[in-house]
């Protein structure tokens, strides 16, 4: 049974002093034990906020949004794996469509940054999916066929506790959402190329989550979809009330 996840990506939002106090009021989302609640803040709040959540809510695990593959070196600018790892976090985002398109990563470089995640034992959090112009076009398999490739490089027992996030570019930020239909579909389409590309118990092994304008309102509906893992949230988890209702209603969804 995959445990259903909802991660909160703050993106560039959030102070340390913001992200502390966020951990003071979360303490109930910690006690739903059949989710598992993630914060993805921005680097400078990861230390701050793990001791915060040691204190809080010691059940909610924590994120970065990138890194780089490098362990260390001339690298400017740049966070290693190494450093992440050191920090005892256990996710890392990989390939955000943000990342994507305002920072011009390629796959070729995203498959790289998956791997350094193996080896450093942190779990990727891989974003996959099309924009509004490819699904006009009707290239939504297409396009994430081709971002799925990168699997055939990964080595496959790490492969299995990955999470993949179906995040549609154009539901990004934008409040519109997928239909949960719609979603669901997409997202047994992306576990079929996972059962081609690595194996059958990778293919059951893997969460995937949706993401693009999840909020409490709509999670409900996304979570009664068998095939839906979980959700990557970004605006609507940057208030701790809201991500506090997703994770309850997320823990309702096995008990049906
Ligand atoms: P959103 O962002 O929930 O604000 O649409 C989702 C994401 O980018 O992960």
């Amino acid at each position: 049974m995959r445990k259903p996840m909802v991660a909160g990506n703050w993106k560039m939002n959030k102070t340390v002093s913001e992200a502390r106090e966020f951990a003071a009021e979360i303490g109930e989302a910690s006690r739903q034990t059949e989710v598992e609640a993630v914060l993805l803040p921005p680097y400078t709040a990861l230390y701050p906020l793990k001791e915060a959540l040691l204190e809080h809510a010691p059940n909610v695990k924590l994120g970065a949004q990138n890194m780089y593959w490098e362990e260390k070196g001339a690298y400017t600018g740049e966070i290693s794996p190494l450093m992440l790892q050191e920090m005892g976090i256990q996710y890392v985002v990989l390939g955000h469509s943000e990342r994507r398109a305002y920072f011009h990563e390629t796959d070729e470089e995203i498959g790289k940054k998956v791997n350094a995640a193996f080896t450093h034992h942190l779990t990727p959090i891989l974003c996959v999916g099309e924009t509004l112009e490819e699904r006009e076009r009707n290239e939504t398999e297409k396009v994430i066929s081709r971002q799925l490739q990168i699997f055939l490089n990964f080595p496959k027992e790490p492969v299995e506790s990955m999470v993949i996030a179906y995040e549609p570019v154009w539901a990004i930020g934008t409040g519109k959402t997928a239909t949960s239909e719609e979603a669901a579909r997409v997202i047994a389409w992306i576990r079929r190329q996972i059962q081609a590309l690595v194996n059958e118990r990778a293919a059951e092994k893997i969460r995937i989550l949706y993401g693009g304008s999840v909020n409490p309102g709509n999670i409900a509906e996304l979570m009664a979809e068998e095939e839906i893992d979980g959700v990557l949230v970004g605006g609507a988890s940057l208030k701790p009330d809201s991500f506090v209702e997703m994770v309850r209603i997320a823990g309702r969804r096995r008990g049906k």
